[in-house]
């Protein structure tokens, strides 16, 4: 089986060819962050100009990588929400165009439900059910994966998403966008321990994430102290908040096989090494998705369409694009 995978929902373009036994022919992906530089965050409607722009060459160059055509292809499968509904609706047309042309079934798939299930496209091993730490710039959620279609949310955010406190804090900062991997590297220049920060909801009996009370800290002590001190107090108190939070969710689901983790945030090495000990604590595997298929791209999209077009789950032309659209 080949699936055609199209993702567009926020700031990446991005078209990959994946084969039912885990093969990725081809994945291309354009990001938009010199367009978003300015404004120091995605404006979606600059995303989604740009998402036209970029699709219809990143398929063609998908294809020709691939060395397929489209008529190789068993079914398109494209992100149709939550995200920016310009950008969304640019990639769900774009698949309902092609799967139209060329008389094949389109699978939506739900964006989260991409980043849900790549973790099976790189660990073949990897058994239901498992609990999947997404932490994004648009997302920070704990999620125990049981099968295709059957998440179990155990925890959100109540503010602000991971990534987001950690691309404010870059601006608070002054340190530029995109901001994770900004901070990262100052923090690396910092002394962890040199600001007491809050680290809200730590503690709780449920497994709930908040951020942006740590934000509103940060930015009274900007100018009181060095940048890479609050950088990196910052940084430590995202990783406490984000290991207590999943100390808590691994507690509530004691029949998880392993610890995953995804999204942008998974990138950080102080995130990585904390979930690391903590799995390890648990006698759990961790599993860490490679950081390209952590970060949105369409791989995981089309790897969440082989998963669906198995199990002979596709869906009609007429299925809107959706801004909001939990899991
Ligand atoms: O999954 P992703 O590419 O896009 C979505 O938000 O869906 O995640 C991007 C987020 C941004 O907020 C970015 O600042 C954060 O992931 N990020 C990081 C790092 N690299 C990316 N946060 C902390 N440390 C990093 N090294
Ligand atoms: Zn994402």
């Amino acid at each position: 089986m080949l699936i055609l995978g199209l993702e567009s929902s926020c700031d990446e373009t991005a078209a990959a060819l994946v084969t039912d036994d885990r093969r990725i022919l081809s994945h291309r992906l354009a990001r938009q962050d010199e367009a978003h530089r300015p404004f120091g965050g995605v404006v979606p409607e600059i995303a989604a100009r740009a998402h036209v722009e970029a699709l219809g060459p990143l398929i063609e160059a998908a294809l020709q990588e691939a060395q397929v055509t489209l008529a190789d292809v068993d079914a398109i499968a494209a992100t149709a929400g939550p995200g920016l509904i310009g950008g969304v609706m640019v990639g769900l047309v774009t698949g309902k165009a092609l799967a139209h042309a060329a008389n094949k079934p389109l699978v939506a798939v739900n964006h989260l439900e991409g980043h849900a299930l790549s973790p099976r496209l790189s660990e073949p091993d990897l058994a239901f059910p498992y609990l999947l730490l997404l932490v994004s710039g648009g997302h920070c959620q704990l999620l125990l994966v049981e099968g295709i279609g059957r998440y179990r949310r155990l925890a959100t955010t109540i503010d602000d998403a991971a990534g987001e406190a950690f691309d404010k804090t870059a601006k608070l900062l002054g340190l530029g966008f995109p901001g994770g991997p900004a901070v990262e590297r100052t923090a690396a220049l910092g002394n962890p321990h040199a600001i007491p920060l809050p680290r809200p909801l730590v503690g709780s009996g449920e497994p709930h994430f908040s951020f942006a009370g740590l934000k509103s800290d940060v930015a009274r002590k900007v100018g009181k102290f060095a940048p890479e001190d609050l950088a990196a107090s910052f940084q430590q108190a995202v990783v406490d908040c984000l290991a207590d939070r999943t100390r808590i969710a691994l507690a509530k689901a004691p029949e998880a096989t392993a610890l995953v983790v995804a999204g942008g945030v998974a990138a950080n090495t102080a995130v990585r090494a904390a979930l690391t000990t903590l799995a390890a604590d648990h006698g759990l595997p961790f599993i860490a998705p490679p950081l390209w298929l952590c970060t949105d791209n369409a791989a995981m999209i089309a790897w969440a369409g082989v998963e669906r077009f198995a199990l002979g789950l596709t869906d009609p032309l007429d299925l809107p694009a959706r801004p909001r659209w939990p899991l």
